[in-house]
Order: structure tokens, then C-alpha cells, then sequence
């Protein structure tokens, strides 16, 4: 944003408000009195009548609006906050986006934060929020109600800092486990990710906080993001990544969809009228706007016809260009009304307009609790040789080693990043791992010593005395080993940071970390491996120790989470939501296309400049529809471990399988078979008919239950219809084509016990 432009919007939004119209913005944003809207609509501004619908509102507002006013509400101010020196208004909240309002008409200012896993930036004004466990992790858990609480922790914290607009709901496809962003991903599978980020949504906005959906689409790596052309056929698309965007958009109806970096079949993807008119808005009716990815926007005139509503952060092409192609009759006025019409109509629906936030004091045990609760349900056990698992009274000794489990848990980085408390002053530093002080040693070392005080021990008279937790960091593999050698159970944790920027060149865990586990393995036969992770990686040691969780980044709660359920305090684990490959030649691009040691993560030729313009093209095609486990079944490869896959405390049994009529649902007897209360996911899968040419299993529904040991329950899975069909591109729709399709019920993609086969007709 050039300075001319700068000081226009400093007078127009930040001096010149401090009249009459001032009122209306300070009551959104602070805790004034908010603008009486029932008196309003009497005073002259009937779109204030609660009484009317969002979409007469808005138009009885934008009636009054000016061409300038209507520019205004189009695009961002600058980078704000985000870059130092850069232009701040006063009325700015301190997130990433800011979108000045209409005092006059009684339209609040749009205060936009980053909030994929905990609302960013809190530290920019000595703020706190609640850093949740990674979203892969929410999606581990596979339960709907955990989706909602933590896009509701997210909402509820977003208002009490004031801000009134979300940025996060990042629902691509994990196709490419490299990608630094997996973490603040759902999953490889379409229907998970689309169900879990869409109650993620439905949580925030329940709050009368906007909601948003990211990145649309296809920006299913880092590598040269800003450039690369991703190449889809339609079917493929529909059928896998906007399928997993249509879920999510169609549950929760979010404000906002965020238009992502990349290309898209040839076109960027805020200029793309495939995805963003013709799929988005025409096919499945999204009334919310489309945003753009900060400096995504190419394009004046191509842009806003193809339907991108908003650019951001900046104005270079939705200011004065925007203005000038409307004057000019190159964008016609009914569509830049249409942008406007989005995004008041979304601002009313969503309460911010009736209902602004009104600053108050974040709750950080709350905050933490909830992260807790979610990561409890998000951990998954790999591995339990020997039930080494939970740990007991006699692991009293027990050796920590590595991942600064002594101080605290990984976070993810880059646009995700949330500041962890007392750390670094203004912020966290871009490309630096920040650690969250939630010490898995300090609660490891509770529960042993309340373990011992309560168990066999203490009738020794020995108790909590008897506890020894020793510490190495990891870093010299003797010392480790001999750290190891002197504990009953040696756990070892083991990270990799991942971060909005990058890919990882390799599945392998990084700093000889793979060495570490081996040299600890041969210490202790007892070596119980925990992942601090934000996606797949290999595991070359895992045939020599004998338990092995899967953390992800766990959260503020993760230290308390981890050891409730490495001691067995709860039994509420849940199963991957991606594939983990043996190994990089298993899957379909054995390379992430672009990286290599000469380009780096900005995939360009000779290292690069970020700005530089060449684009490379990432062939999805290769895959097509065959994403994670679906790959892995045709190519008759085996995983490390499999989709869906996670053990438990206990054992569960299927049986009595029974499909509706139709297929409208299956439902299925889920027995645990074992000694302790836990919770079983049962998943469903159907395989099409031979004439869809799809010769894989999908995911069509899932159910998790708590059940009491030997206790037995009757489940029942929906099966939406949507998910029987395929795409297809002749029609331009979806149909159920005639024949048999096999349904299969179980624990895992890769152990399916319950299997039938349905004839069904043409659909
Ligand atoms: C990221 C978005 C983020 C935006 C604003 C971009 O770099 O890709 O996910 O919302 O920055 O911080």
C-alpha cells in the first residue's frame, strides 16, 4: 500500500471517527454500550431491525451506501501488525486483518485473527490465548463434539480479545505428508476432514464470531506456493479436496472462504471461476464471501468477476483499480453490490452486527482444561508390547528423555503460531520453534508419585518416595543410553517442528532423533516412544521398543494429557486420520514436487527469490482420487501404520452387521471385550461398483462409543447419499450408478471384520 493511500485511510478511519460516527465502532470493539438496534431501526436504520432476514438487511443498508464506502468494505488495510513499521489504525485489534466499517450505517469495523489452533498474536498486546492441540489431533479423535469444542474455545477467545472474525478451518487434504502445514490439516480422508473442520466452524461461529474455511484449493503443499500450478481433473477434485471444503462449508456455513496461494488448473486461486463461482457459490450456495490469502490477490477486473469478494491484507487491486473498473463498466456495479452484499449479510447473520464482542478476561484453566480433554482424545497408541502400557507401581523409576519433556511441549509455527505465555515479548519469532511450559515430565512424575502412594508400594512404606524420574535431553546418545540403562521404563520423546513456509524434505524425524530412539531401545527393554509430531513420519525403530504414542503437537494441556494416559487415568484414544507410509518410495510422489536442495521450500530454481514468478506444476493426476489409504490398498502396499488405525486399553468386537434399505444406514453390535472402560471408533467404508472405476474402500461414516467393560451396544452410522456417488463431469453432477456395493465395518481402514453386499439402483 503506497503512503498516499495510507494516509487516506488513516483520516477516513482513524482521525475522522471521532464525531457522531465514532460511537458505533468504539461500542463493537470495546466495552461501551453496544449500538441499540432496536432503537435504531426506529431512528432511520430499518436493516436494524433484528425482525428482518441477514439478506434484507444487508440490502437495505447497501442502498445507503456510497461507491466509496462500498470499495472500503472490500479489501484490507495493509499488513498492520503483521510487519513492523507498517500502518496500524487505532480501531485495529492487533490480528492480521482489519477491515475498517461504516459508523455511520451502525456497521462494525471486521477485526481479523489467525486462529487455526488458538487465536494468534495475543503476545502483540499482552494478551493470552489458549494454544490447542494440533488440528490433525482433533481430527484423531474422530469425535464431532470435540470438532465443536475446539472451534468453541477458539470463538469464545477470539470475543473475549475483541476480535470478531476467525482465520482458520484449514480443511486441504493432507495428500502430501510433508506439507509443514499437516498440523493445522484434518486429514487425508474427505469425510473427516470436511465433518470435523465443519463442527469446528459451527464452534466458533456459535460464539457470533465470523468463521472461515482454508486455504481453497488444492494448496495441498508449501513448496512454491505462491506459484505452482496444481493439476486436477474435475472428477478428482470433486470427488476429493472441494469434497472435503463442501462438507465443512455446507455444515457450518462459514462468513468467509479463504482462496489459497497456489494455481489451479492454470489460473491462481483467487481468480479461478471454476472453483470460486461455478463450484463454491453456483453449485453448492455459499452465501458467505471469498477472501483472499494474504497478497493471493493477482488481479483487478479477472478476480472480481471469477468471484473473489475481499482482498487481503492490502488494497492493490480492490482500492482505487476496483473503484476505476466499476466507474469504467469493466466490473459491473451489481457484482461489487454482490462482495458487499456477502459480506454485511454474513456479519448480520453471524451476530456481530446485534451482538458485538465485548472484551473480557480469557480464562486460561478453562482454556487449558478443554485442551486437555481434547488431546486425551486425540492421542494414539502405535504400540503396546506386553501391555508396557499404562505404565504401573513398579515403573517407579523411570528415565525422560529428549523433546524438552522436562520443560514443556512442541507447537506448530508459521500463521498458526499462537504465543506461548511468558514467552518471547511481542511475539513469537517466525521460523522458531516455540515450546509451551505444559512439562509431560512434571505430570508424569505426579502420577507416579500418586501411583505409588496408592498402590503396591506403599504398603512397602516406600510410597511416593520410591519415584525416581530422571531427565536427559538427548542430545548425547551415550549419555542418554546410560540415563536409560538405570530406569525400569526409559520414554523417549521425539520431535518435529512443522511450520506455514515449508515442507519437510523427508518422512525421517530430524536431528538424528531416529539414532537417539535406537540407542535408548538398546539401553531398556522398556522403551515407550512418544511423538510430538505435526504429520506421518517413519519409524525404522519401531520393531524395538515396545510402546509408541502419537501426540501431534498436543497443546497447552498436552503435559497433563500425556501422562493421564500413559498411566491409564484415561482410556480415550484415538485412531490416525492419515496414513503412515513405511517409507517415502510407498507413496505416490516419492519427492515433494519442487524441493530439492537447490530450491528450497520456495520451489524456485536457484533458491530464490519469493517473489519471483515461475510456476512448476504439481501433478495430482499421478494419485488422482487415490489419496493416502486408497493409494496404499490398489498399489497393494503396506503402511507402517494404516489409516484409522489405533489400539486401546481394552479390546472391542463387531458383529450383526445390518444395512438399511437404500443404504441410508448400517448398523452394527460394538462389544468390549475387555477388562477396562474405553472408547471404540467404528468406521464404515463402501466400495463402488466396479463400473464407477474406483477399485478402493472410502470412508462413508464413523461413530465413536464409550463402553464399560463387557458392555454392548447397538450402532447405528448414518450414510449420507452424497457419499455413494460419484462425479460426473458430462453431467456437471452427482449420481449413484447402479450395482454392488460392498459395505465394511471395523476398527481400522486395514481390519474390517463386518462385510455385506448391497445391490442399489441408479440414484
Ligand atoms: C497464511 C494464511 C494466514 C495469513 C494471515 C498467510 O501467510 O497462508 O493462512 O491466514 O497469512 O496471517
Amino acid at each position: 500500500m503506497s503512503m498516499r493511500l495510507l494516509a487516506r485511510v488513516s483520516l477516513a478511519i482513524g482521525c475522522g471517527l471521532t464525531g457522531m460516527g465514532w460511537v458505533a465502532v468504539g461500542a463493537a470493539q470495546s466495552a461501551a454500550k453496544p449500538v441499540r438496534t432496536e432503537a435504531a431501526a426506529k431512528a432511520g436504520m430499518p436493516w436494524m431491525n433484528r425482525a428482518l432476514d441477514p439478506d434484507t438487511r444487508a440490502d437495505l443498508m447497501i442502498r445507503q451506501m456510497t461507491l466509496d464506502e462500498k470499495i472500503q468494505l472490500v479489501h484490507g488495510i495493509g499488513w498492520g501488525p503483521l510487519r513492523p513499521g507498517a500502518y496500524v489504525p487505532p480501531e485495529d485489534n492487533g490480528g492480521a486483518g482489519f477491515v475498517p466499517g461504516i459508523p455511520r450505517l451502525g456497521l462494525p469495523n471486521l477485526n481479523l485473527a489467525d486462529s487455526a489452533v488458538g487465536v494468534r498474536m495475543g503476545a502483540w498486546d499482552s494478551r493470552y490465548a489458549t494454544l490447542l492441540p494440533s488440528a490433525i489431533g482433533m481430527a484423531s479423535s474422530w469425535d464431532p463434539g470435540m470438532g465443536f469444542l475446539y472451534g468453541s474455545v477458539i470463538g469464545r477467545e477470539l470475543r473475549q480479545q475483541g476480535f470478531n472474525m476467525s482465520i482458520g478451518g484449514g480443511v486441504d487434504l493432507i495428500r502430501e505428508p510433508r506439507n509443514g502445514r499437516n498440523f493445522e490439516y484434518a486429514s487425508e480422508d474427505p469425510v473427516l476432514a470436511g465433518t470435523m473442520v465443519g463442527e469446528l466452524a459451527m464452534g466458533v461461529q456459535s460464539n457470533h464470531v465470523l468463521g472461515d474455511i482454508k486455504h481453497y484449493v488444492l494448496n495441498d503443499q508449501e513448496t512454491g506456493r505462491n506459484t505452482f500450478n496444481a493439476v486436477m481433473s474435475r472428477r478428482t477434485m470433486q470427488e476429493t479436496d472441494l469434497l472435503a471444503f463442501r462438507i465443512a462449508i455446507q455444515m457450518a456455513h462459514p462468513a468467509g472462504v479463504m482462496c489459497s496461494y497456489n494455481r489451479v488448473n492454470g489460473d491462481f486461486a483467487c481468480e479461478n471461476q471454476y472453483t470460486l463461482t461455478d463450484v463454491l457459490k453456483k453449485q453448492w450456495g455459499f452465501q458467505g464471501f471469498v477472501l483472499s490469502d494474504w497478497e493471493a490477490t493477482h488481479s483487478t477486473v479477472k478476480a472480481a468477476l471469477a468471484g473473489l469478494d475481499m482482498e487481503q491484507p492490502g488494497d492493490q487491486y480492490f482500492g482505487a483499480p476496483l473503484k476505476q473498473a466499476v466507474q469504467d463498466g469493466k466490473v459491473p456495479m451489481a457484482r461489487l453490490d454482490d462482495m458487499v452484499h456477502r459480506i454485511v449479510r454474513s456479519m448480520i447473520a453471524n451476530g456481530v452486527v446485534d451482538d458485538p464482542p465485548v472484551r473480557s478476561v480469557v480464562d486460561p484453566f478453562q482454556g487449558r482444561d478443554d485442551a486437555k480433554k481434547i488431546e486425551e482424545r486425540s492421542l494414539v497408541l502405535l504400540k503396546n508390547e506386553s501391555g508396557i502400557l499404562p505404565l504401573n507401581s513398579e515403573d517407579a523409576t523411570i528415565a525422560v528423555i529428549g523433546g524438552r519433556a522436562d520443560f514443556g511441549v512442541l507447537s506448530g509455527g508459521g500463521s498458526a503460531q499462537v504465543d506461548a505465555p511468558g514467552g518471547r515479548p511481542g511475539g513469537s519469532q517466525w521460523g522458531t520453534p516455540v515450546y509451551f511450559p505444559s512439562s509431560p515430565m512434571r505430570y508424569l512424575a505426579q502420577q507416579a508419585e500418586r501411583l505409588a502412594d496408592c498402590g503396591a508400594l506403599a504398603s512397602t512404606g516406600r510410597g511416593a518416595s520410591a519415584v525416581k524420574i530422571s531427565f536427559d535431553p538427548g542430545t548425547d546418545l551415550a549419555q542418554a543410553a546410560l540415563t536409560a540403562a538405570r530406569a525400569k521404563v526409559a520414554i523417549v520423546f521425539v520431535t518435529q517442528w512443522m511450520s506455514e513456509g515449508m515442507d519437510r524434505p523427508t518422512l525421517s524425524l530430524p536431528d538424528n532423533q531416529d539414532a537417539l530412539v535406537e540407542a535408548v531401545a538398546r539401553a531398556n527393554p522398556n522403551t515407550v516412544v512418544v511423538l510430538e509430531t505435526g504429520g506421518p513420519v517413519t519409524m525404522p525403530w519401531s520393531g524395538k521398543v515396545k510402546g509408541i504414542v502419537e501426540a501431534w503437537f498436543p497443546g497447552i494441556g498436552g503435559g497433563q494429557a500425556i501422562a493421564a494416559a500413559l498411566y491409564g487415568r484415561v482410556n480415550a484414544w484415538g485412531k490416525l486420520p492419515v496414513t503412515f507410509p513405511a517409507n517415502e518410495a510407498q507413496l505416490p510422489h516419492p519427492q515433494v514436487t519442487g524441493l530439492t536442495p537447490e530450491t528450497g521450500n520456495n520451489g524456485m530454481n536457484g533458491g530464490g527469490h519469493s517473489q519471483e514468478a515461475k510456476s512448476f506444476t504439481v501433478d495430482y493426476n499421478v494419485e488422482g482420487m487415490e489419496v493416502g489409504y486408497k493409494w496404499f490398498q490398489v498399489k497393494h502396499e503396506t503402511p507402517l501404520y494404516p489409516f484409522g488405525f489405533g489400539l486401546s486399553y481394552t479390546r472391542f468386537a463387531y458383529s450383526g452387521l445390518n444395512v438399511a434399505p437404500g443404504a441410508g444406514s448400517v448398523s452394527f453390535v460394538v462389544k468390549n471385550t475387555g477388562a477396562r472402560a474405553g472408547d471404540e471408533i467404528a468406521e464404515v467404508y463402501a466400495t463402488l461398483p466396479g463400473s464407477s472405476g474406483e477399485p478402493f474402500r472410502r470412508l462413508v461414516g464413523f461413530a465413536r462409543v464409550s463402553l464399560k467393560a463387557g458392555e454392548s451396544q447397538t450402532v447405528t452410522v448414518p450414510i449420507r447419499p452424497l457419499y455413494l456417488k460419484v462425479f460426473s463431469t458430462e453431467k456437471n453432477s452427482w449420481e449413484r450408478l447402479p450395482g454392488a456395493y460392498t459395505l465394511e465395518v471395523g476398527g481400522s481402514s486395514a481390519d474390517l471384520p463386518l462385510r455385506t453386499e448391497v445391490q442399489l439402483a441408479a440414484q
